[in-house]
């Protein structure tokens, strides 16, 4: 399938884990709705039923010994899948497409974190996503303490369950943190970075501020 020109907008939102990126997304698909858009608002790894189950795979803590190409493969399994079937048809339909998480957090935690590197990240997305690119990209900044605290929260408030990344070490994250900064450094023009260590009303706004005018909403 072909994904050129689609008629709608792609956005995403990227952040180390705990960043609040997850409720912010979902702010925003209520505030665009309120103001008329049409939204569809996505997850990677999943967004799919078959991405579903690859996220079962690639977060449960018994597969500690998922090897780092064989993950590569499963996050750009999740993310091919929902292309075709989720995001290229709303895109198609002139929707407002929101994703929590896209390729770039697969550079950074595989290419970056995993020491894969970035050669072979590109290599696989350009077979995964075929030119699909965001329009814009929302970067929460937390600070690493901040990520592994909230992220070592969340271990213990899941129960055991999707644990399997949260328990990588505060090194792999500096890793990630870092390449995140590369991404942004080269294209400053599609991320919006915006702090995300404020209440979650604050960042909303900021985020909103950020992306009603690329939506051609009214930004007050
Ligand atoms: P989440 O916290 O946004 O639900 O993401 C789950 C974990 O998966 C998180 O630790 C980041 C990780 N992840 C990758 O390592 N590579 C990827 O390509 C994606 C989408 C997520």
């Amino acid at each position: 399938m072909s994904t050129t020109e689609p008629r709608g907008l792609f956005l995403t939102f990227e952040g180390l884990d705990g960043s609040g990126k997850t409720t912010q997304m979902h702010l925003l698909a209520e505030r665009l709705r309120h103001a008329g858009r049409r939204v569809l608002v996505t997850v990677e790894p999943g967004g799919t039923a078959i991405g579903a189950k690859i996220r079962s795979i690639l977060l449960d803590r018994s597969h500690a010994g998922l090897t780092p190409e064989a993950e590569l493969l499963l996050y750009f399994a999740s993310r091919a899948q929902n292309i075709d079937e989720v995001i290229l048809p709303a895109l198609a339909r002139g929707e407002i497409v929101l994703s929590d998480r896209f390729a770039d957090s697969t550079l950074v935690y595989q290419g970056f974190g995993r020491g894969l590197g970035e050669e072979a990240v590109r290599a696989v997305e350009r077979v995964a996503c075929r030119g699909l690119k965001p329009h814009l990209t929302v970067y929460l900044e937390i600070d690493l303490e901040t990520a592994l605290e909230r992220a070592r929260a969340r271990n213990q408030a899941a129960g055991g369950r999707e644990t399997r990344m949260d328990e990588q070490s505060a090194e792999f994250y500096r890793r990630v943190a870092e390449g995140y900064r590369i991404l942004i450094g080269r294209e400053p023009e599609r991320f919006r970075v915006i702090d995300g260590r404020r209440t979650p009303e604050k960042v909303a706004e900021d985020v909103w501020h950020a992306v009603a005018p690329v939506v051609g909403a009214d930004s007050d």
